[in-house]
């Protein structure tokens, strides 16, 4: 069984073999949900890129399918997106609705070492089994950009038009367009605005509302950060909040406002489901659960990289501002095993709780409430003598997750980290929803104002946790743990 590989990870979804990074085309179509993925099925590092491909009826079982588009005389096959054409505007399903994928393309330009990436179509007629390049390749480029990629299209209702949102060295661009295959250029947004400590990548935009209020909505842009050497956090994701009136995106904060998606160093190049129905209503996103500092060097043989779980994106109102909230899907009940709750503990500094943990796949939510302590948290640790530690710290108002000693890191300086941000406790209070599988734990804070993806590569699986407080006492009022099963049979 390939997914019993050392670190092979058991709930979430990683190729059968070789490398893989962003999740592309992510679409919905007859019952569905389809997620291709930048993969190079000759090696476990990056290479000739390919979209790879996978599709499940429930977002956490996947089922394998075979590659769905392969480099041609236009190049490899970079990032990009999927739709449904409900209405045929492309013309290419006789009246029908089928699937259209909107890529880069990249080669390079004749007689010369400068890269080159346009944007091209291909379509299925067979949900998505089998595709056909468009003949008219490429329907979009620019000689004078060089970062030119990672197209995400959407149908924009009130203008009756698609909208292409494009990565642009350090902005994205903004096209329209009436048929998939003619693009015209409405706005350009970002050179001032937010983070630039790396190139953009794989934008999204899409529209939600502000604490579920169905006439108070607005339009999020999530843009990928590459790696820059100057920044030890590595690739990242950031996000702007506004409005989107068909052609332009008015971002509503401050052009120095730098909003991140995860404070893990582990989520990249996520964008969002495009064309679930009407009645189910989310905006759910998934990530490359890797970093391009060391994605080509974490210690697996087999295969290389796993995606987030799945994730339901909602705004909030908060004191700074209308912001992101993250909470995992809730199809992860399917792999819900047995449940074990503890209540009313009480830890005190220098008595810290141990406990073993039910399977080495879990799901651990526990509400903490500080008496008089200073910090606590919880560590999740093995008989190896390796530990990840989610600590909240009341004096300084921060939440971490610190993978120092958390397993193998020798394949990069930069992978020991401590991760954190800002958060506040609610009624004296952090909740924490964990999910730990063999090479990761992602942690979602206070139901999702914060949220941290990060690998870890411990050598044995970890089997107990700790619950501490430091300087005083926190009162644990529920501990709740939960055994996962394999999505893998
Ligand atoms: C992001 C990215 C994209 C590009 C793809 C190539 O991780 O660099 O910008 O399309 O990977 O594999």
């Amino acid at each position: 069984n390939l997914y019993n590989q050392k670190h092979r990870p058991q709930f979430h979804f990683s190729p059968e073999e070789k490398w893989m990074n962003d999740p592309n085309g992510m679409v919905f179509f007859n019952g569905e949900y389809h997620l291709f993925y930048q993969h190079h099925p000759f090696g476990t590092t990056w290479g000739p890129m390919h979209w790879g491909h996978a599709v499940s009826k429930d977002l956490i079982h996947w089922e394998h399918l075979p590659i769905a588009l392969h480099p041609d005389e236009h190049g490899a096959i970079f990032s990009g997106s999927a739709v449904v054409d409900w209405n045929d505007t492309t013309g290419f399903f006789d009246g029908e609705a089928g699937l259209v994928a909107i890529y880069t393309s990249a080669d390079h330009y004749p007689d010369s070492d400068r890269p080159r990436q346009r944007q091209s179509l291909a379509y299925s007629k067979d949900d998505g089994r089998t595709w056909m390049k468009y003949e008219g390749n490429p329907v979009l480029s620019e000689e004078k950009i060089t970062d030119y990629r990672d197209p995400k299209v959407f149908w924009h209702n009130q203008s009756n038009k698609w909208v292409m949102i494009l990565a642009t060295g350090q902005s994205v661009t903004l096209y329209t367009s009436a048929n998939l295959k003619e693009w015209e250029f409405a706005s350009e947004f970002g050179r001032t605005a937010g983070s630039h400590d790396g190139v953009w990548e794989c934008p999204d935009l899409f529209e939600l509302p502000v604490d579920g209020e169905a006439n108070d909505n607005r339009w999020v842009m999530l843009v990928s950060i590459g790696d820059n050497p100057d920044f030890p956090e590595g690739s990242r994701t950031q996000y702007f909040v506004g409005q989107f009136d068909g052609r332009n995106f008015k971002n509503e904060n401050s052009d120095d406002t730098i909003l991140w998606l995860d404070f893990g160093r582990d989520n990249y190049a996520g964008v969002s489901w495009s064309d679930l129905p009407k009645e189910d209503g989310r905006r759910i996103y998934l990530g490359w659960m890797s970093n391009w500092r060391y994605a080509n060097q974490v210690p697996t043989e087999e295969w290389r990289s796993a995606m987030t779980l799945p994730r339901e994106l909602s705004l909030a109102r908060t004191e700074s501002g209308v912001r992101l909230v993250q909470k995992m899907v809730s199809e992860i009940n399917s792999i819900r095993e047995h449940t074990e709750v503890i209540q009313d503990l009480t830890v005190k500094s220098d008595s810290p709780v141990t406990i073993d943990m039910l399977s080495p796949l879990m799901e651990v939510n526990v509400r903490l409430e500080k008496k008089d302590s200073t910090a606590f948290g919880i560590i999740f640790k093995n008989a190896v003598q390796e530990w990840t530690v989610i600590q909240y710290d009341a004096e300084s108002e921060k939440i971490m997750l610190d993978r120092r000693q958390a397993g193998i890191s020798f394949f990069s300086e930069s992978f020991p980290a401590m991760q954190e941000t800002m958060l506040k406790m609610e009624e004296g209070k952090i909740h924490l929803q964990i999910f730990i599988d063999t090479s990761s734990i992602e942690a979602v804070a206070n139901g999702g104002k914060a949220v941290c993806t990060s690998l870890v590569f411990p050598n044995q699986p970890y089997d107990k946790i700790v619950l501490f407080s430091n300087n005083g006492e926190t009162h644990v009022s529920s501990l709740k743990l939960t055994s996962l099963n394999s999505i893998w049979g």
